[in-house]
């Protein structure tokens, strides 16, 4: 991990740069989705499809113009979840430059509103990025034209996974009740966290100052790393603090069973402050719904197979949750 290139997808304040510094000013981009989702969470098979589609339904559903994006690079499903066929161009065509711009791999889903870009199924070049292809990828993902951009991740920490995740306005982490998908969703956010240091590190040039700081090799938490190095250096220091401050996964609790099952999304949320002194929403939890695999089988979204099923309902409180979000900024430990 530590000779992988990193993304240069942070830009810095034009202010904070030192004289000399190595950073470009950010080509101004004629437009933007307004903002852009990420499902993740590490674990295989928790739910972020599930999660994905049916949170672009719903925000379509509201009036929002969303593109889904299969950015599932190695089991490519989307489709399925949304009950199309196999789209004929996929995110292949992008990435191998079939095609020039993003938009002409968009398919219609059938529902209002709602745009897919379907993975890569059979190319194995697309599904294993290279960096300036995968750089492309994201600055066009970014500049779609919609309100919502929601990218479906893989399960794991590949680089390319915590890419996509970090690229977000909100990463939505799925985390289902149990021992395992606890600790893989904390392996998931850490691995994106010290991801996001690195980046940040890299583009202000502050690679040294952190080396003095973590010299000795001890772990730090995220405050204490931050702690040191505006002590040190103060520039370094309150630069980081700035950036970092942007990382704030949003939680969500799949398949739950009981109401102690829901309330682990506010003991994950606890935890992370606690421990590593961040931040973290939690969203809300979905039960674990019989009408959920039935939805599957039947190859149809549950918002639109059983919109009245209680995992629909908290799907679309979810998404209601991230209007609310949207609009006023607001953040919560929790939902309403
Ligand atoms: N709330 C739920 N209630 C019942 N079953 C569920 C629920 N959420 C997910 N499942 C089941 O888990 C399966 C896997 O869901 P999904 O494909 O969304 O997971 P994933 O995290 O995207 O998996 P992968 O890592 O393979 O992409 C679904 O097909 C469904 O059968
Ligand atoms: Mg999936």
């Amino acid at each position: 991990m530590a000779d992988a290139p990193t993304l240069k997808l942070v830009t810095p304040a034009p202010t904070a740069a030192p004289a000399g510094g190595k950073r470009r000013a950010p080509a101004r981009r004629a437009t933007r989705a307004r903002r852009v989702l990420s499902v993740g969470g590490g674990k295989g098979g928790i739910g972020k499809s599930l999660v994905a589609a049916n949170l672009g339904i719903e925000l379509a559903r509201r009036g929002r113009s969303v593109v889904l994006v299969d950015a599932d690079l190695g089991g490519a499903n989307l489709h399925t979840c949304l009950g199309v066929e196999l789209p004929r161009t996929s995110l292949s065509d992008f990435v191998e430059r079939r095609v020039e711009r993003i938009e002409e791999v968009v398919v219609p889903t059938g529902v209002p509103n709602l745009g897919l870009i379907s993975g890569a199924t059979d190319d194995l070049d697309a599904a294993n990025p290279r960096h300036a292809q995968k750089m492309r990828l994201m600055r066009h993902i970014l500049a779609l034209d919609v309100d919502y951009a929601i990218l479906d991740l893989g399960a794991g920490t590949a680089l390319n996974v915590l890419d996509f995740f970090l690229v977000s306005d909100h990463g939505l982490l799925v985390l289902v009740p149990e021992p395992t998908a606890v600790e893989n969703v904390y392996r998931f956010v850490k691995a994106a966290f010290w991801r996001r240091v690195r980046n940040v590190v890299s583009v202000y040039g502050f690679e040294e100052a952190l080396r003095e700081v973590m010299g000795n090799g001890a772990f730090r938490s995220p405050v204490e790393v931050i702690a040191a190095l505006r002590e040190r250096h103060p520039e370094a220091g309150a630069t980081l603090e700035r950036e970092l401050r942007a990382f704030r996964p949003r939680l969500v609790v799949n398949q739950a069973r009981t109401a102690q099952d829901a309330e682990l999304g506010r003991a994950v949320v606890a935890a992370w402050k606690k421990y590593f002194g961040l931040s973290m929403d939690f969203l809300g939890s979905i039960e674990h719904d019989e009408a959920v695999w039935r939805s599957v089988r039947a190859r149809r979204p549950l918002l639109l197979e059983r919109p009245e099923a209680p995992a629909a309902r908290s799907l679309a409180a979810i998404a209601d949750g991230l209007i609310r979000i949207d609009a006023g900024g607001e953040r919560s430990d929790g939902p309403p």
